[in-house]
C-alpha cells in the first residue's frame, strides 16, 4: 500500500513539474507568454502573406500600415532594415525555421544597400538587416558587406569637423547632423572587428565624442538637428525636424540618444558614454510629462491632452536600450532601469497597443508617431516600433 501511495506521488510530482516547466517555457516575467508568441508569429504571417500576394514585385518591404492600407518602401528608405530584423528578432524568440528562411530571403534581397552614401542611415538599413543575420547565423559570410557598408557611411565623415553627415546640404542646413546618427555607429564598430581597420573605430568615437559636447542641453535632453559650418566647423544652428520646436525634446531623438550611448558603452567601455546614456534615461524616466503608462507624447514638451500622440516606436526603443543598460550600472540601478524596462515592454504587450490578432494589417503595435510635423505617420503600425519591441523582447528572455 505504502510502496502505491509513493509510486502515485511521484507520478504526480513529475506530471507537476513537466506541466509547470512547459507553462513556464515563456512566461519570463509574465510578459512572454505562449498567447503573446502566438499573436506575433500569427500577425507576421499575415503580413507575410499580404506582401505575397502584392503584384508589385517592388513592394516587398512593408513600413506601416496607414488607414489599412500597407505603406511599401524601396531598400533605400532608412526604415528597409527593420523588416528583416524584426523576422531575425521573431526566429530568435521562436526558433521556428520559417522566420528564419524569411529572414534570410529579405535580408539577402538587401545587398545592394552597402553602397549607398546618400544619408547616414546605412547603420540602420545594414545592422538590422545583414548584422542581425551574423549575430543570429555566426557567420563570416556577410562580413564583406558589414565592412563596405561602413565604408559608404564613412564616406559621410567631415573630418574637419569630426562628425558624420547625416544629410545632404540642402536649402535650410550645410552640415546637418541629427541625434539619430548614433544609431549608426555600430556598423563602424563592427567593421573594424571585422577588418581590423581602427579608421571605422575613430570615426565612431570622434562623432560620439562632438555629439556629447554639442547636442546636449543642461537638462540632459537633446536637440534634434544640428547644422555645422563645412569649412570652420562652427556651429549654425540648432534646430528640430521632427519635434514639436527647436528647444524641445522630441521623443524619439531622446530615445535614440540613449540607445547610441548605451551601445558606445558597450564597444569602448569609456565611463563617460555611460554617465550620458544614465543621464538621458533619468531624463525621460522624471520628465514630468511622461504619462502613467510609460509611453511618451511624440514630444516631451507637448501639451498633454487625451488625443495627444503617444509614440510607442519611442517607447520601444527606450525599452530595448534599458535592458542593455541596466547591465552595465550597479546592483540598485540594474533593478531600477530592467524594472522600468519591464514596465514599458508591459504597457506595449496589452491592449492598448499591442494590436488584436487578424488586425492592424499584421504590424505588431498600435499608435506611434513618424513625424508629426510634415503630418506624416500620425498614430500609426510603424515597422521600427516592431523591431525594437521585439528587440526588447528578446533581451528580456535572455
Ligand atoms: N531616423 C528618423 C526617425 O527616427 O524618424
Amino acid at each position: 500500500m505504502y510502496k502505491i501511495m509513493k509510486q502515485n506521488n511521484i507520478l504526480f510530482l513529475t506530471i507537476l513539474s513537466i506541466l509547470l516547466f512547459s507553462s513556464c517555457k515563456h512566461t519570463e516575467n509574465n510578459i512572454i507568454t505562449n498567447d503573446l508568441i502566438t499573436v506575433i508569429e500569427s500577425q507576421y504571417e499575415l503580413l507575410f502573406e499580404s506582401i505575397q500576394s502584392e503584384k508589385n514585385t517592388k513592394k516587398f518591404l512593408p513600413r506601416n500600415n496607414i488607414k489599412g492600407e500597407i505603406g511599401y518602401i524601396p531598400t533605400y528608405d532608412w526604415t528597409s532594415g527593420f523588416y528583416p530584423g524584426s523576422l531575425w528578432e521573431i526566429y530568435n524568440l521562436t526558433k521556428n525555421e520559417i522566420w528564419k528562411k524569411r529572414a534570410l530571403d529579405y535580408t539577402e534581397r538587401m545587398e545592394s544597400v552597402k553602397f549607398f552614401t546618400n544619408n547616414h542611415d546605412i547603420g540602420f538599413m545594414i545592422g538590422c538587416s545583414f548584422g542581425n543575420a551574423i549575430k543570429t547565423l555566426k557567420t563570416t559570410k556577410y562580413d564583406a558587406i558589414i565592412v563596405q557598408a561602413a565604408t559608404s557611411l564613412a564616406s559621410r565623415y567631415r573630418a574637419k569637423i569630426g562628425v558624420i553627415q547625416s544629410w545632404n546640404k540642402g536649402s535650410k542646413w550645410s552640415c546637418p547632423v541629427i541625434i539619430d546618427n548614433m544609431m549608426n555607429l555600430e556598423l563602424l564598430f563592427h567593421a573594424t572587428r571585422i577588418s581590423g581597420d581602427s579608421t571605422y573605430y575613430n570615426i565612431a568615437i570622434r562623432h560620439a565624442n562632438n555629439t556629447l559636447k554639442n547636442h546636449f542641453r543642461e537638462d540632459s535632453s537633446s536637440y534634434h538637428v544640428l547644422d555645422y559650418d563645412l569649412e570652420s566647423g562652427a556651429i549654425v544652428a540648432r534646430n528640430t525636424h521632427q519635434g514639436y520646436a527647436d528647444e524641445s525634446a522630441w521623443a524619439r531623438g531622446q530615445s535614440w540618444g540613449l540607445y547610441g550611448f548605451t551601445v558606445m558603452y558597450r564597444e569602448t567601455k569609456d565611463t563617460r558614454y555611460l554617465e550620458q546614456a544614465v543621464k538621458i534615461a533619468n531624463f525621460i524616466k522624471n520628465h514630468p510629462n511622461l504619462p502613467e503608462d510609460q509611453i511618451p507624447y511624440w514630444d516631451f514638451n507637448v501639451k498633454a491632452e487625451k488625443d495627444t500622440p503617444r509614440d510607442a516606436s519611442a517607447a520601444a526603443i527606450t525599452a530595448s536600450a534599458l535592458l542593455e543598460l541596466c547591465t552595465y550600472v550597479d546592483e540598485d540601478s540594474n533593478k531600477i532601469y530592467k524594472d522600468w524596462a519591464i514596465e514599458i515592454i508591459r504597457a506595449l504587450s496589452s491592449k492598448a497597443y499591442l494590436a488584436e490578432k487578424g488586425t492592424n494589417n499584421g504590424f505588431l503595435l498600435k499608435h506611434s508617431v513618424g513625424s508629426l510635423p510634415h503630418n506624416s505617420e500620425i498614430n500609426a503600425a510603424i515597422n521600427y516600433a516592431d523591431y525594437y519591441y521585439l528587440e526588447a523582447l528578446n533581451r528580456l528572455k535572455i
